[in-house]
């Protein structure tokens, strides 16, 4: 089994979203799967000019020669995980950016799914499993709406399976190195592998692992309380050097 993951955040591999990725893939690959994870930061992607060369001139290939030819190449894995913090309640321009690009996947013609929406062929016809994976800044997982909804959009036009959500509110102390919150960290981390390792043994994460993973990693008043604790501190300084 072959899992691909795209980070969309801007801070690669220093943000947060990385380390649930980096987690999540590691409980993945020890059960077995072969796993990639890619930065969509380090990569060239242009926007989509929205020209349908991609539809009509040249069926299923780009005009813009950049990096996303190769990547398209890796929707031929089993399963792909989006990868995203939550920005203005929505994934970052970075991986919206990616998703557009997507659309040579898909043939001109328009037809209709079961329940009679619209909906383009798929070039391929090979339609890999979906997870998405996310971290937002605030507490409280109706921050994560948006997303639960686009993945699910995603989905109806890749004509794939959701076959895992993770989304981890009050994401920012994940990065965190304070000793006090180590075990806490340690043990979320834990439960990411455990979710990718289920993911590959059971195809989905148990309901178990699932409700483990919402519990918050800290209590909410204590992460807002810290967090806004280091804004203030932040600004400060700010005050004291101008
Ligand atoms: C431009 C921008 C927009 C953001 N919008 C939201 C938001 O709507 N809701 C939220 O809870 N956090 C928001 N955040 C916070 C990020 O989701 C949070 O810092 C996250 O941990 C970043 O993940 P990363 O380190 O992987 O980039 C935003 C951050 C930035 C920079």
């Amino acid at each position: 089994m072959k899992i691909v993951a795209f980070n969309g955040s801007p801070r690669g591999a220093a943000g947060n979203t990385h380390i649930m990725v980096e987690n999540f893939l590691a409980g993945a690959a020890a059960a077995g799967a072969e796993t990639e994870n890619i930065l969509l930061v380090d990569k060239k992607i242009g926007h989509c000019k929205g020209c349908f060369a991609c539809w009509l001139k040249t069926p299923g290939k780009c005009v813009i020669k950049d990096d996303m030819q190769e990547l398209l190449e890796k929707f031929s894995a089993d399963i792909i995980v989006f990868a995203t913090p939550l920005y203005v309640d929505n994934v970052t321009g970075i991986m919206k950016n990616f998703m557009d690009r997507m659309i040579p996947r898909l043939e001109a013609h328009i037809g209709k799914d079961e329940n009679g929406e619209c909906k383009h062929p798929v070039r391929t016809g090979h339609m890999p499993g979906l997870v998405l994976i996310s971290n937002c800044g605030f507490t409280g997982m109706e921050h994560f709406q948006v997303l639960e909804l686009l993945i699910r959009r995603i989905a109806r036009n890749m004509g794939s399976e959701i076959l895992a959500e993770v989304y981890r509110d009050g994401g920012g102390i994940l990065e965190s190195n304070m000793l006090l919150l180590k075990p806490f960290l340690m043990h979320y981390k834990k439960l990411l592998r455990k979710a990718g390792e289920e993911l590959v043994i059971d195809g989905r994460i148990s309901d178990k692992t699932q409700s483990k993973l919402e519990k918050p990693i800290v209590p909410p008043e204590q992460y807002l309380k810290t967090a806004n604790k280091f804004f203030a501190e932040e600004l400060q300084k700010l005050e004291i050097t101008e």
